[in-house]
C-alpha cells in the first residue's frame, strides 16, 4: 500500500507538471496564432502604456488621443484606471481594434486597495510570511475585483538608508528576510496560478538596486560592485523569480553609471539569460526619456534604441517606443526579433489572465462591492496591525496599562489623525475608515478611566502655542501617551530626508510634557526608522507603531491595554545619528575591531558609539523567553551533509507570548571577508506561560555560502559561528561548527 501511495503521488506530480507544460505550449501557440496576424504597428502598440487618470477622469476631453490610439491598437497597458465601470469602459475602446487584444490594467496596490494595511516595512516587522502573504492576497482580491489585473509590487529593493523615503515600501535591510518576503508577496498577489479573479500580476520592482541611491536621494545614483549586488541586492529579485512573479519593473537610478531600463547586465544577462525569466519588464514612469536628462542619449529615439536592446519590453508612459520604435525597426538599428520577444511575453501574460477569452472577466460590479466591504479584510488588516507592533522599551513594565492609571492623557498630531495611518502608496484609500488611536483607546478602555487629549503641535511646523494647554492636561492625569512622529507624505516616493528626526516642534512638546514628571509612553508612528535620543532617554516606554493602516488604533489600543502582546522585532536598524548611516547589523570586524574600551585606533566614531539605538531583530515583549540546550547533532559536516541544531525556548513569564528565534551565522576565515553575522534562519513562536519548546535549525552548505571573489555561490571549508538569539545584538547562545 505504501509504494502504491508514493507512485500515486509521482503520479500526480508528474500530471502536474505534464499539465503546466502543456499549458505553457498552449499558451505559446495561441500567442503565435496572434502574432502572425499583427502590423508591425499593433506589436508596438503592446510595448506602450498610457496612464489611465488621463482617460476616465476629469481630464478626458483634453486626452481624446489616447482613446484613439487604445481603438487603433497602438496601446498594450493602462496604469491607474480603477473601478469596474471605467475598466470596462476602457476595454469596449481596446475591442475596437483591429485584432482586439484586451488591455492589461495596472495600478500602484503596495498594502492593499481599499482596506489599508500596514506599510510593507511594518508588515516585514511581524516576521510572518502567512500573515504577509494574507495582506498581499486580500490587496489582490480587492484589486480584482475592481478590473484590475496587475500591481506594481512588491518593491523587493533591500535598503540600508532610512534617509531614502522608499525604505517604507520594502522589507528593511536584509537580504536572507526579504528573500521570504519577496516570496510571501509575490504568492500572495499572485495566488499559485494566475487567471484567478482573486489574483492580480505581480511585478518585483525596482530592478535593481535602488535601495542604495547615493545619500539616499530618490531617484539618484548607484555605485557598487558586482559582489554587493549579487550578494546583498539581487537576492530577493531572484527570490521574486522563483515566486513565479509575472512582471519585473526597472529603476529611475543608474546603476554604475548606467540607467537599468538600459541595462543589458540586469535585463538581458541576469534577469532573462542567467535567471531564464519568462515574464516581462516593465520601464518605471517615464524613465525611458528619462535617460536624455540623465546625459545617456542625446534623444528619445536613442532612448528607445537602447532600452529595447537592453530588454525593456514596456515603456511607461515616457511615449518612446510609440514614436520611435517603428522607425527604428524600418531602419534595421533595431531588429523585429526583439519586438516579437517583448510582444510575445506581454501576450503570453494576457492569455494567462483569461482576456483572450473574457476581456471582461474582471469587470463585475457585484463581486467589486462585496469585496470592497468584506468584514473579513478589516479583521485580517486589524491583525496584521497588531503583530507589525514593536515594543522598543518597556521600563519597569509600565505597559500594558495597569488598572491603576484612572486619568490618561492622550496628546500628540498624530493621536487623532486618520490620513496618516495609511502612510504613503494608500491605494484607493478612504481615511474615513481608519481608526485612530485615540478612538481605539477610548473604545478599548472601560468605564472608570478618564482619557482626555489635546494635540500639543502640528507635526511639520515649530508651532509651540499647544505646548500650555498638552502641559495642563499632562499635569491632570496618572499617565501620557503621545502619538508622535511623521505625516503619511514624509515617506515614500520622493520624499527622502536628511534629517530624520521628528519634524517640527514634536521633541520640544515631549520635552515640556515629560518635564512635568508624569509618565509617558511614545507611540512613534513613521514610513521608516526615525532618530529620537530625547525620547529614547526619557520616554518610559516605546511603541513603534510605522503607519498601521486602516485599524491602527485598534491594534495599538490592544497592545496598550495588553489584549495583544506585542511581538515584532525590527525588519532595519534604527541608527543613533544620521552620521552612521548606511549602519547595518551585519556590519565587519575590521583590522581594528571596535573596542569602547579603547578610545582609539578602532573602527568607530570619536564621538558616537558604533551600536545602533535599537538593532536589527529588536522586539520586546510582555513576556519573558529562556533560551537553552543549544544542541547539535554533529559539528562537522561535509558540502552535501546538513547539521540540525536544536534549542529550547521557555516562556518564562506570566502571559503568553511570541518570539522570533533568529539564528545567525558568523564565517571568521573566507575568501571574501565576512560580516560578523548573517541571518540564516528563523522562526516566530507562540508559547503559553512556563510552556517550552524546541526550535530546529537545518545548517547546510546553502546556509553558509556567499558569493565568492569570482561571484560563484559557494560554501569554503573552515570554522563557523552559529548564533541564536532574540536580537541581531542579543546572542542567547552559540555553537561552533565545521564544514570539511
Ligand atoms: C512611480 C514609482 C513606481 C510606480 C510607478 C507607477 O514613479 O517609482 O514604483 O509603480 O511610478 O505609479
Amino acid at each position: 500500500m505504501y509504494k502504491v501511495k508514493i507512485s500515486l503521488i509521482a503520479l500526480a506530480i508528474a500530471g502536474i507538471q505534464l499539465n503546466a507544460e502543456a499549458q505553457r505550449k498552449t499558451v505559446n501557440q495561441r500567442v503565435d496564432s496572434v502574432m502572425r496576424l499583427m502590423t508591425l504597428d499593433e506589436k508596438i502598440g503592446q510595448l506602450n502604456q498610457y496612464s489611465g487618470r488621463e482617460v476616465t477622469g476629469p481630464l478626458v476631453k483634453q486626452n481624446a488621443n489616447m482613446l484613439n490610439d487604445i481603438r487603433q491598437g497602438k496601446v498594450g497597458s493602462m496604469l491607474n484606471v480603477q473601478g469596474v465601470q471605467n475598466t470596462r469602459h476602457v476595454q469596449e475602446e481596446a475591442m475596437r481594434s483591429r485584432l482586439k487584444i484586451p488591455l492589461l490594467f495596472g495600478m500602484d496596490v503596495i498594502h492593499g486597495y481599499k482596506t489599508i494595511f500596514p506599510v510593507p516595512l511594518a508588515e516585514s516587522a511581524t516576521w510572518d510570511m502567512d500573515l504577509i502573504r494574507l495582506s498581499a492576497h486580500i490587496a489582490a482580491k480587492e484589486a480584482a475585483a475592481v478590473g484590475l489585473h496587475w500591481t506594481f509590487a512588491p518593491m523587493v529593493d533591500v535598503a540600508r538608508d532610512p534617509r531614502w523615503g522608499r525604505i517604507m515600501e520594502g522589507a528593511g535591510e536584509d537580504t536572507y528576510l526579504g528573500n521570504d518576503i519577496a516570496r510571501a508577496r509575490v504568492l500572495g498577489f499572485q495566488g499559485d496560478k494566475l487567471g484567478g479573479l482573486d489574483a492580480v500580476m505581480a511585478c518585483a520592482k525596482h530592478f535593481a538596486a535602488y535601495g542604495a541611491v547615493s545619500s539616499g536621494r530618490d531617484y539618484n545614483d548607484v555605485e557598487m560592485s558586482e559582489h554587493q549586488l549579487w550578494e546583498t541586492y539581487l537576492p530577493p529579485f531572484k527570490a521574486a523569480v522563483d515566486a513565479g512573479a509575472a512582471t519585473f519593473m526597472s529603476s529611475f537610478n543608474t546603476l554604475n553609471g548606467v540607467p537599468t531600463a538600459a541595462s543589458n547586465y540586469l535585463q538581458r544577462d541576469i534577469l532573462k539569460g542567467q535567471w531564464k525569466y519568462s515574464g516581462f519588464v516593465v520601464s518605471d514612469w517615464g524613465s525611458i526619456d528619462q535617460m536624455i536628462k540623465w546625459g545617456y542619449v542625446p534623444d528619445k529615439k536613442q532612448a528607445a534604441l537602447k532600452a529595447i536592446i537592453s530588454g525593456c519590453d514596456m515603456d511607461m508612459m515616457s511615449y518612446s517606443y510609440i514614436e520611435h520604435l517603428k522607425e527604428l525597426v524600418n531602419t534595421k538599428q533595431v531588429s523585429i526579433k526583439l519586438i516579437d520577444d517583448a510582444v510575445k511575453r506581454i501576450l503570453a501574460k494576457k492569455f494567462e489572465l483569461g482576456l483572450f477569452d473574457d476581456p471582461y472577466r474582471f469587470c463585475n460590479e457585484e463581486r467589486e462591492k462585496a469585496e470592497l466591504n468584506n468584514p473579513e479584510h478589516v479583521k485580517a488588516t486589524l491583525k496584521v496591525a497588531q503583530r507589525s507592533i514593536v515594543l522598543l522599551k518597556n521600563e519597569a513594565s509600565i505597559l500594558p496599562i495597569q488598572n491603576s492609571f484612572k486619568k490618561i492623557a492622550v496628546i500628540g498630531p498624530l493621536a487623532d489623525s486618520k490620513r496618516d495611518m495609511q502612510g504613503a502608496w494608500a491605494g484607493a484609500n478612504d481615511a474615513d475608515r481608519v481608526v485612530t488611536l485615540l478612538s481605539g483607546l477610548k473604545q478599548k478602555i472601560g468605564n472608570g478611566v478618564q482619557i482626555t487629549y489635546t494635540k500639543g503641535s502640528t507635526i511639520k511646523t515649530n508651532d509651540t502655542t499647544g505646548f500650555a494647554e498638552a502641559v495642563k492636561v499632562a499635569k491632570d492625569a496618572d499617565l501620557v501617551i503621545m502619538a508622535l512622529g511623521e505625516a503619511y507624505d514624509q515617506s515614500g516616493e520622493s520624499r527622502s530626508r536628511a534629517d530624520i528626526g521628528l519634524p517640527g516642534s514634536q521633541d520640544q512638546l515631549f520635552s515640556a510634557v515629560q518635564a512635568t514628571g508624569k509618565p509617558v509612553v511614545a507611540v512613534l508612528m513613521a514610513g521608516r526608522p526615525l532618530i529620537f535620543s530625547n525620547i529614547a532617554a526619557k520616554a518610559n516606554a516605546i511603541l513603534y507603531a510605522w503607519f498601521l493602516g486602516d485599524q491602527a488604533g485598534n491594534a495599538i489600543a490592544d497592545v496598550l491595554t495588553g489584549a495583544v502582546n506585542p511581538s515584532g522585532k525590527l525588519p532595519v536598524t534604527f541608527p543613533r545619528s544620521v552620521g552612521q548611516i548606511p549602519l547595518t547589523y551585519n556590519d565587519y570586524k575590521t583590522g581594528h575591531p571596535y573596542n569602547s574600551n579603547v578610545f582609539q585606533y578602532q573602527t568607530g566614531y570619536i564621538d558616537v558609539p558604533n551600536a545602533p539605538r535599537y538593532a536589527f531583530g529588536h522586539g520586546l515583549s510582555y513576556t519573558t523567553f529562556k533560551y537553552s540546550d543549544l544542541k547539535l547533532d554533529r559539528s562537522t559536516m561535509r558540502k552535501n551533509g546538513k547539521i540540525t541544531a536544536s534549542l529550547t525556548l521557555t516562556n518564562t513569564g506570566t502571559r503568553a507570548g511570541e518570539e522570533v528565534v533568529q539564528m545567525y551565522i558568523h564565517d571568521p576565515v573566507a575568501s571574501v571577508v565576512q560580516p560578523t553575522k548573517k541571518l540564516k534562519g528563523y522562526g516566530k513562536v507562540a508559547l503559553e506561560p512556563g510552556a517550552s519548546t524546541t526550535i530546529v535549525f537545518i545548517i547546510n552548505a546553502e546556509t553558509l555560502s556567499f558569493y565568492n571573489q569570482q561571484l560563484k555561490w559557494d560554501a569554503e571549508p573552515g570554522k563557523f559561528k552559529v548564533m541564536i538569539g532574540s536580537a541581531s545584538d542579543d546572542i542567547k547562545l552559540q555553537a561552533d561548527i565545521e564544514l570539511q
